[in-house]
C-alpha cells in the first residue's frame, strides 16, 4: 500500500510531511522532478508532458492514488489527465480543492452551489504558470460568491528555494507582497498556491502582517487525504515500500531535503 505524491521539486515535501504525520502507516513514494523545475514558467503542453511522465513512474513504483503536491500542475495539467490519460483503477488528485474548501468553510467533498463565506479579499502568490490558468478563480467560483481575489505572480521564489537561496527567497517574498498590497492594500486572507511557499511561510506572514490570516495547504491537503481514504481505501495501492525519487542529482537533492524537512531525507535516481 503505497500512495504517490508529485512535484516538480522540493515543495511538494512540505505536502509530504504533512501527510506522512497524518498517516504514518501508509507508505509514501515521493517524485521531485528538480531535473526539471521550476515548472511555473513552462507552457501547459510542457507541464501536461513532464507531470504525466513523472505520475506514470509513480504508477509503476506501485502506486493507485497520486497527489500532485504541485499547484503548477494541478492547476495546468489535472483537468485533461483525468479527462483523457490517467487509466482505469488510478487516481490523480490535485492541491487546489481541499486549500478552496478550508478558505470557504466546507467539509471535505461538500459540492454544495455556492455561497457567501467570510473571506472577501483573497490575495494570491503563485507560480506564473498558476496565475495565468486562473485554475484557483474557476474553483473558488464553484464554491462562493462575492470574493474579490487579487493574484500576484511570483517569479523567481521556486528557483531561489531549489538553489537554497534563502536569502534571495525572502527578499522575493517582500518584494511580492508589495506588489501584490498595491493591488490590494488590505485582505483579508492570503493563500499560499505554491507547495514551495510553506517554507516561506513566516516570511510571507511577515510581510503581510498579523490580521492577514495565511492559508498553506500541507495540512489541508494530508486532512483532505485521510478523509478520502477513509471513503476510498481501495485506493492504497499494492507498493509497501516509502521511496524519495528525484530527476535530478540525488545528493544535491538530498541534501536540501534534509535542510528544508530536518530529517535526514535520502533521494534516489528516478
Ligand atoms: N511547488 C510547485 C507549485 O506548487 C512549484 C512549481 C514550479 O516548479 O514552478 O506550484
Amino acid at each position: 500500500m503505497a500512495v504517490g505524491i508529485f512535484d516538480s521539486g522540493l515543495g511538494g515535501l512540505t505536502v509530504l510531511d504533512a501527510v506522512a504525520t497524518r498517516l504514518p502507516d501508509v507508505p509514501l513514494v515521493y517524485y521531485g522532478d528538480s531535473a526539471n523545475a521550476p515548472y511555473g514558467v513552462r507552457t501547459p503542453d510542457d507541464i501536461y508532458d513532464l507531470t504525466t511522465r513523472a505520475t506514470q513512474r509513480l504508477f509503476d513504483a506501485g502506486c493507485d492514488l497520486v497527489i500532485l503536491a504541485c499547484n503548477t500542475a494541478s492547476a495546468a495539467a489535472l483537468r485533461r489527465m483525468q479527462e483523457g490519460w490517467v487509466p482505469e483503477g488510478k487516481r490523480v488528485l490535485g492541491v487546489f480543492v481541499p486549500l478552496i474548501e478550508a478558505l470557504t468553510e466546507r467539509q471535505w467533498g461538500d459540492n454544495s452551489p455556492p455561497r457567501e463565506v467570510n473571506a472577501k479579499h483573497v490575495a494570491l502568490f503563485a507560480t506564473p504558470a498558476t496565475v495565468s490558468s486562473r485554475a484557483f478563480q474557476r474553483e473558488l467560483a464553484f464554491r462562493a460568491i462575492g470574493v474579490d481575489v487579487e493574484a500576484q505572480a511570483c517569479g523567481g521564489v521556486v528557483d531561489a528555494i531549489e538553489d537554497g537561496d534563502m536569502i534571495l527567497a525572502e527578499a522575493l517574498v517582500r518584494s511580492h507582497v508589495d506588489a501584490l498590497k498595491r493591488k490590494m492594500p488590505d485582505p483579508d486572507a492570503a493563500v499560499l498556491g505554491c507547495t514551495h511557499y510553506p517554507l516561506m511561510e513566516k516570511e510571507f506572514q511577515a510581510a503581510l502582517g498579523p490580521d492577514v490570516k495565511v492559508f498553506s495547504q500541507a495540512n489541508l491537503v494530508a486532512e483532505s487525504l485521510a478523509d478520502y481514504l477513509i471513503r476510498r481505501p481501495e485506493m492504497i495501492g499494492p507498493g509497501t515500500e516509502s521511496a524519495f525519487l528525484t530527476s535530478g542529482d540525488p545528493g544535491r537533492v538530498s541534501s536540501r531535503a534534509t535542510q528544508f524537512l530536518r530529517r535526514q531525507i535520502t533521494f534516489d535516481a528516478a
